[in-house]
């Protein structure tokens, strides 16, 4: 298994260009299954989770053609798909779950295994049943699978609610529009998910030729084609990935070091933004370009955060925020309102010397002059990101195990921070 060994005080300072979304190239890849016609994307990130979705995608008869040195890949879904989305790959990334909405919706049947829970809780699919429900569709559950059948005559547009007590779901939204879109008559979302990966799902099923207003708001309109064979192939560049920059700048400020994140969308970033104004971080932008300034020595101030549904502070950014306020002078509070039990990284911050008190669903973190390197464990890809931050501003060296999760989100990230000053190596043990 890999392991990174990371130098502590480093400085950092310079560009890094940011890869395509995952949590927007994921969805879109599922949307492939809608059609029969080619689906040709760019800037798809090389990342683990790009390969496990593929190998679903191929598992359903999907036919890839990849570049990765390009970043490109057109993938065309078989015209007879099989509709069975297997455990042994499901359970590997949840957005795997994202298949049933597409594959219900053009074949009228699916077979997904179950994703089951992960580290940061329960995480459960209710929301996206009961809006394939809606929809008209029998879901069962039977042996760790979920399946979901059409009725006869196909799917129905309905007026569906999707949020949950911690937010608005994202996947659910994605998987009950990807079925709404071949359905016959008119779907309403409402408390629909907002975030920047939605737009970019709707926009490119709207290039397939689906027809679909108010994406990017809580209620979405689907007008359904009514015929599984309506959508056609489409080309799509995916959106450049608002955590990953999220990371990079946090890095920057941590460090105190002047890093420009190049080809982000700084728009998607705004809760962020205002959080490094609070904490005396500042930020130059242009159009596709953010950078954090060096504060010269400036202590950080300490920031509180609550993560929420986008447009507020993205639970994805949580672990690296904290990472950050584990350097603040002072004491800072760090709610997490989306998963209340996505605090892994905290007992590995401890082992680094982070001073963090965990009260239910909130860390109140105190700023200490002083990390210091140790053995950590990587336990999900956040939570990752964040030890490696930590992990470049404590003295001595870190070692980083079990950075298969990092891998899954981030692309090449231990190159790209070498491209900032950092040193860092891959070593296999
Ligand atoms: N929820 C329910 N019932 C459901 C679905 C969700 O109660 O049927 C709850 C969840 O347990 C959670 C909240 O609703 O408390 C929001 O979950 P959501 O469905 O929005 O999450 P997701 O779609 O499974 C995506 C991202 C996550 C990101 C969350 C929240 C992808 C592939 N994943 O997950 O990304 O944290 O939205 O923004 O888009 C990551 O990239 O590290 C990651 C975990």
């Amino acid at each position: 298994m890999d392991v990174f060994v990371v130098e502590g005080n480093a400085t950092i300072s310079g560009s890094v260009g940011i890869v395509g979304a995952k949590n927007s190239v994921l969805p879109i890849l599922a949307a492939s299954l809608l059609t029969s016609e080619p689906l040709e994307l760019e800037n798809v990130p090389a990342l683990a989770d790009v390969a496990t979705m593929l190998g679903i995608l191929s598992e359903l008869g999907s036919d890839v053609q990849r570049d990765v040195a390009k970043a490109r890949l057109s993938i065309c879904s078989a015209a007879t798909i099989e509709p069975t989305a297997p455990w042994e790959l499901v359970r590997k990334m949840r957005a795997s779950f994202e298949v049933l909405g597409p594959l219900l919706g053009r074949t009228g049947r699916a077979r997904v295994s179950f994703p089951g829970g992960c580290v940061f809780g329960l995480r459960p699919v209710d929301v996206h049943l009961k809006g394939l429900v809606a929809l008209g569709a029998n879901v069962r559950q039977e042996g760790g699978y979920v399946i979901a059948e059409a009725p006869r005559g196909g799917l129905r547009g309905a007026e569906i609610f999707l949020g949950t007590p911690f937010g608005s779901s994202v996947g659910a939204t994605r998987n009950v529009m990807m079925a709404a879109v071949l359905a016959h008559g008119r779907t309403v979302l409402q408390g629909a998910a907002c975030e920047p990966e939605i737009v970019d799902l709707t926009e490119c099923l709207v290039k397939m030729g689906a027809r679909i207003e108010g994406a990017g708001s809580p209620t979405i309109e689907i007008e359904g084609a009514g015929d599984r064979a309506a959508l056609g192939g489409a080309s799509h560049r995916v959106i450049p990935d608002r955590i990953e920059a999220g990371t990079f700048l946090v890095a920057g400020a941590l460090l105190d070091g002047r890093v420009r994140v190049e080809g982000c969308r700084p728009g998607h970033l705004a809760s962020l933004c205002d959080a490094f104004s609070r904490a005396g971080v500042a930020l130059e932008r242009g159009e596709d370009w953010l950078e954090v300034q060096p504060r010269g020595g400036e202590p950080l101030r300490p920031t509180d955060v609550t993560t929420q549904p986008y447009p507020g502070f993205p639970t994805d950014l949580q672990a690296q925020w904290m990472a950050l306020m584990c350097r603040a002078e002072g004491v800072s509070v760090v709610t997490e309102r989306i998963y209340s039990d996505r605090y892994m990284h905290l007992a590995e911050l401890l082992r680094l010397g982070a001073r963090i008190r965990r009260e239910g669903a909130t860390a109140v973190v105190e700023g200490t002059p002083t990390l210091s390197g140790a053995s950590v464990m990587a336990s999900d890809l956040r939570a990752s990101a964040a030890l490696v931050l930590a992990a470049l501003a404590a003295s001595g060296e870190t070692e980083i195990h079990r950075v298969y999760h990092i891998d899954r989100g981030y692309e090449r990230i231990e190159e790209r921070f070498r491209g900032l000053g950092a040193t860092i190596r891959r070593e296999q043990r």
